[in-house]
């Protein structure tokens, strides 16, 4: 039995545009309440990201309120917790980072690869959320594709077209340093919305930057991310990151695709200064200096004061 099912007329969509799914991951023995409170608690303080999930499409990133608890008990206590968190890179963990490979290569066979490698399925990584009730995610978008598999409770997904840059404009694609992850939106924009209702066992095909926001239904919810980058996304990203820098120096930088030599340029410094800084990333306390270093000290907004018991 498949983990991600995916009918054969959807699998032409990949990886371009998005198409709802269904899988086999309900019960799994690593993503029960007990476990996800478990992993809350052994993941790094920097991939435990809550707040309180009263939250609209168009929240400002410093209006978003905090909520008072240890990780652990937001997941305990998730059907009264008004919270919303994300376990990020759960595939640090080696349990989930098998599901995670078992998951994609069978999402790839079927869509006709070998496995997930030859479906250009790289730098595969899991994000775990846990919402209560009525909780929004503001709109935004990510830099990586992602099959959602939806878990528990009622969840909506609003996605819109990432070519459409009255939405989004290109300031606003590239990966600004210390930039946080909600964009601006405003109701005028539903109309333009593909609306993805998800029960639990269903899920979605999320393309490469397609901003989206998310709501969950009258109940506590729960759905994984199970996201990859195609070397295509890497080069994109390097040049969003790249683009991002130069504006911010005043000069300002055409969309990537424009001009194809300097496009390389961009890439060869970016991969060159990356892979010398790599080394440095393995521990928390480094990876939280060297964002404070490049990004200002707003880029550690998610983490918290140590919460009150
Ligand atoms: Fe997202």
């Amino acid at each position: 039995m498949e983990l991600i099912v995916i009918d054969k007329d959807k699998a032409a969509l990949f990886p371009h545009r998005p198409f709802a799914i269904r899988h086999n991951l309900i019960g799994h023995p690593l993503l029960t309440l007990d476990a996800l409170a478990a992993l809350a608690g052994r993941l790094d303080a920097d991939r435990v990201e809550y707040n309180s999930g009263k939250l609209r499409p168009n929240q400002r990133p410093e209006d978003v309120p905090a909520v008072n608890l240890a990780p652990e008990d937001v997941v305990r206590r998730i059907e009264t917790a008004d919270a919303w968190m994300v376990l990020k890179n759960v595939e640090t963990l080696p349990e989930y980072r098998r599901l995670i490979e078992e998951a994609l290569d069978g999402a790839a066979r079927a869509m006709g690869y070998p496995d997930a490698r030859a479906a250009g399925m790289l730098d595969f990584e899991g994000f775990i959320f846990v919402a209560s009730a009525l909780a929004v995610t503001p709109f935004h978008m990510d830099y990586e594709e992602n099959f959602f598999v939806h878990l528990a409770g009622d969840k909506a997904m609003h996605v819109f077209d990432n070519s459409d840059r009255t939405l989004v404009r290109e300031p606003e694609m590239e990966i600004y340093p210390g930039k946080h992850r909600n964009l601006y939106y405003e109701p005028a924009f539903e109309s333009r919305a593909q609306v993805f209702e998800m029960k639990p066992g269903d899920g979605l095909f999320l393309p490469y930057t397609w901003p989206h926001w998310v709501r969950t239904g009258n109940r506590w919810a729960a759905s994984m991310a199970i996201t990859w980058k195609s070397k295509r996304d890497v080069r994109l990203n390097s040049l969003y990151f790249v683009n991002a820098v130069l504006r911010k120096a005043g000069w300002a930088q055409p969309a990537p695709g424009r001009h194809k030599v300097w496009d390389a340029v961009k890439v060869g410094g970016y991969t060159a200064a990356r892979a010398a800084i790599e080394p440095f990333r393995r521990s928390e306390g480094m990876r939280r200096r060297l964002r404070a270093l490049f990004f200002g000290r707003k880029a550690n907004y998610y983490y918290r004061e140590t919460p009150q018991p």
